[in-house]
C-alpha cells in the first residue's frame, strides 16, 4: 500500500506504519519546518519534501498514487486556548487547499489527526461534504486518549478514517469501553537526568498550584498533554516530574521538580527506544517538534481502519509497545 505523509513534521505516522505495516511504501512526506525534516530524515529514508502543501500541483499528488493519504494539519485554527478563529485563520488555508486536492484525486483512503476542538468546525465540515460528494461514504470518527490505550499521558485527539472501500474493524481497545492497563509512570523516566532540566525555585514559587505535577513513583500517575510550547509556556503544555535524586558522595535523598526530557516525551507518546534525535537540536526546539507529534497506540488504532495496511498480529495497539 501507498501512503503520502502530508504534515509530516518528526513522523509520527511512519513511526506507526514502521510497527503495525512495515510493508507500507510511503511515497512522500511533506513538511514546512526543515528541522522537523531533519528529525524525520535521520530516523526514516522515505523521500521527504520540504514545500507547503498548498503549493504543491495537484498534478503532483496525482503521480504519488498514494491509496492512504493521512494529514495532521496545522491546529493552531480549532485549539481552545488560539483565537478559534476555524476557517478564517490563514493556518486554515494549507488545509482547504488540501481538501481541494483530495476532492481532485481521490485517493482509496484518508485519515486525519486534529485536536478534539476540530470536530464540528466550519473546516470540519467542508471535510465532510467534500469526503461525501466525492464518494468516500464509509467513514470512521473518534475522539481516542493513550491513556486508555495502555500509556499514562494524556493526549485527546480527533481521528478520523474515511474510505472509498469499506473499512476494516476496529479492534475493541481502539474504544472506550474497554481501557486498556497502563504501564506505570516509572518506566517512561529516567532515573538520572541532565541539571538544566531542574524548574528554577522562583519559578516554582511564581506558579504554585499551577504547575501539574506529577511523582515519579505513582504507579496511578498520569502526565498531560506535551505541546509544542512544553519549556516555554510554564503552564498548561504539560507536566513536571517530582523526583527523588541522590547527590554524589551523600546518603541524603533530595527532592526535584524538573521538566521531562524530549526522548522521555517520546516514550510516552509511545515512540519505540530506538527514535533518535539529533545531538545537534536545541532542547527548545526538541520540545516544540516532540509537542506537535502523534501518539503511536492511538494511531496504530486508527490505521487498523485501512484494509490490507496493518500485518495480521497488530490487531491490538499496544502489542509492539508493551
Ligand atoms: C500538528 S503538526 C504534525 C506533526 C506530525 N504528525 C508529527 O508526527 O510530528 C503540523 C505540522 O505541519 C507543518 N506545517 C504547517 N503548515 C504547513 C504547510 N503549509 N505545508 C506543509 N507543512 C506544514 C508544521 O511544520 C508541523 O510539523
Amino acid at each position: 500500500m501507498r501512503v503520502l505523509e502530508l504534515y509530516s513534521g518528526i513522523g509520527g505516522l511512519a513511526a506507526a506504519l514502521a510497527s503495525v505495516a512495515p510493508r507500507a511504501t510511503v511515497v512522500a512526506a511533506l513538511d514546512i519546518n526543515h528541522l522537523a525534516r531533519q528529525v524525520y530524515s535521520a530516523n526514516f529514508s522515505h523521500p521527504v519534501i520540504g514545500a507547503a502543501v498548498e503549493f504543491i500541483p495537484v498534478e503532483r499528488f496525482r503521480a504519488w498514487k498514494a491509496d492512504l493519504w493521512w494529514m495532521s494539519p496545522p491546529c493552531q485554527p480549532f485549539t481552545r486556548r488560539g483565537k478559534q478563529r476555524d476557517a478564517r485563520d490563514p493556518r486554515a488555508i494549507t488545509f482547504l487547499r488540501a481538501i481541494e486536492h483530495l476532492e481532485e484525486v481521490r485517493p482509496t483512503f484518508l485519515a486525519l489527526e486534529n485536536v478534539p476542538a476540530f470536530r464540528g468546525s466550519d473546516v470540519h465540515r467542508r471535510l465532510l461534504d467534500t469526503l461525501e460528494a466525492s464518494g468516500y461514504i464509509h467513514r470512521r470518527e473518534c475522539l481516542l486518549c493513550p491513556s486508555t490505550l495502555g500509556l499514562p499521558n494524556r493526549r485527546l485527539r480527533y481521528y478520523l478514517v474515511a474510505g472509498r472501500r469499506p473499512l476494516a474493524p476496529w479492534s475493541a481497545s481502539a474504544g472506550d469501553d474497554a481501557p486498556l492497563p497502563r504501564r506505570p509512570l516509572a518506566s517512561f523516566i529516567d532515573t538520572t537526568y541532565d541539571g538544566t532540566l531542574v524548574v528554577d525555585p522562583a519559578l516554582q514559587e511564581r506558579y504554585a498550584g499551577a504547575l501539574h505535577i506529577v511523582d515519579a513513583e505513582d504507579p496511578e500517575a498520569e502526565t498531560r498533554t506535551f505541546t509544542s510550547a512544553y519549556g516555554r509556556s510554564p503552564v498548561r503544555s504539560g507536566s513536571y516530574l517530582r523526583q527523588g535524586t541522590l547527590p554524589q558522595g551523600t546518603r541524603h535523598q533530595e527532592t526535584v521538580i524538573r521538566r521531562f526530557a524530549p526522548h522521555e516525551i517520546l516514550r510516552l507518546l509511545g515512540f519505540p527506544e530506538t527514535f533518535r534525535l539529533p545531538p545537534s537540536l536545541p532542547r527548545h526546539k526538541a520540545w516544540q517538534l516532540v509537542g506537535n507529534s502523534l501518539s503511536q497506540p492511538a494511531v496504530r488504532a486508527v490505521l487498523q481502519g485501512v484494509p490490507g495496511l496493518c500485518s495480521a498480529q497488530s490487531f491490538t495497539p499496544t502489542t509492539s509497545f508493551l
